[in-house]
């Protein structure tokens, strides 16, 4: 199986992403993946869910993949930005409903892929963060847009600046996510939701997303080009290199003040 993969069955979909080994960090080929899938969804209205998942228990998805991101040019990092931008931006795009199954991490980009889906539904063992200040870096996938609009932007504030990590029970207080579930029955009550959703008029389920989103998802402008802008920035800087080094090294970063 690919890293990233779209599996169709029938009037349900599934973009399932597959790098257990690094507990599914996002690369660039696991976006161009995710702007292939998109994209293929986008021309078949016969599917009516999606839902969007991640191989092993431990991680949803553990963020960008700081071993391939380590090194990158400043101008190749707003490029690595500018790709997850448009994948994510082109999955929150579909006129499908899209439902994020969250088992486990779901940290910096990994919770930016979340963000893109259009509701999440969680295992009690999820957490979910943007750790990416303590890296030297700041989201890229869309986070500082998305995480706002989702919780506030005072929360969000509060979320990229920490870089803590939140439990699921934190996660549905500030309504990050829909619903907890006990981790072993999160998938088959993931697949009830979409089979009760695809039972529904397709035409009505469709034309309800289109009005729920219409005012609250704002054309993806300029926060999104300046935040890609802004990411590369942050590379090959003294602060990105400790930060990006201390993971690798599994160490803690030492940044200067
Ligand atoms: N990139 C690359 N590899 C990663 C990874 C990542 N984001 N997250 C985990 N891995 C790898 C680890 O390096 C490790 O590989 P090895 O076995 O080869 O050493 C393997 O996955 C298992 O991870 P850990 O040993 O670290 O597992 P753990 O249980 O001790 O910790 C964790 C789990 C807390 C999730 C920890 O892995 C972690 O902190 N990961 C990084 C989280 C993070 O900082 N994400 C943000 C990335 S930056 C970003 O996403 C930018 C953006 O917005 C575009």
């Amino acid at each position: 199986m690919a890293s990233a993969e779209l599996v169709v069955e029938g009037t349900l979909a599934k973009i399932i992403i597959n790098r257990p080994e690094a507990l599914n960090a996002i690369n660039a080929e696991v976006l161009r993946l995710i702007q292939k899938a998109s994209n293929d969804l986008a021309d078949m209205p016969e599917v009516q869910v999606v839902i969007l998942k991640s191989v092993g228990e431990k991680a949803f998805v553990a963020g960008a993949d700081l071993k391939e991101m380590q090194g990158l040019s400043q101008s190749d990092a707003a490029e690595f930005s500018a790709l997850g931008a448009r994948a994510f931006g082109s999955l929150a795009k579909l006129s499908q409903i899209v439902v994020g199954q969250i088992q486990g991490f779901a940290l910096g980009g990994g919770l930016e892929l979340a963000l893109s889906a259009d509701f999440l539904w969680a295992s009690e063992k999820a957490q979910f963060g943007l750790p990416e200040v303590s890296l030297g870096l700041i989201p890229g996938f869309g986070g500082t847009q998305r995480l706002a609009a989702r919780i506030g932007a005072s929360r969000a504030l509060e979320w990229v600046t920490s870089a803590q990590r939140y439990t699921a029970d934190q996660a549905f207080q500030v309504g990050l996510i829909n619903k907890i579930l006990p981790a072993d029955q999160l998938e088959a009550q993931v697949e009830l939701l979409a089979k009760k959703i695809i039972s529904n008029g397709p035409n009505a389920v469709r034309a309800a997303k289109k009005l729920v989103t219409l005012t609250s998802r704002h054309d993806e402008g300029i926060g999104y080009l300046a935040e890609s802008s802004q990411f590369g920035l942050r590379f090959q800087t003294p602060e990105s290199n400790e930060g990006i080094a201390a993971f690798i090294e599994k160490r803690k970063a030492e940044f200067k003040k």
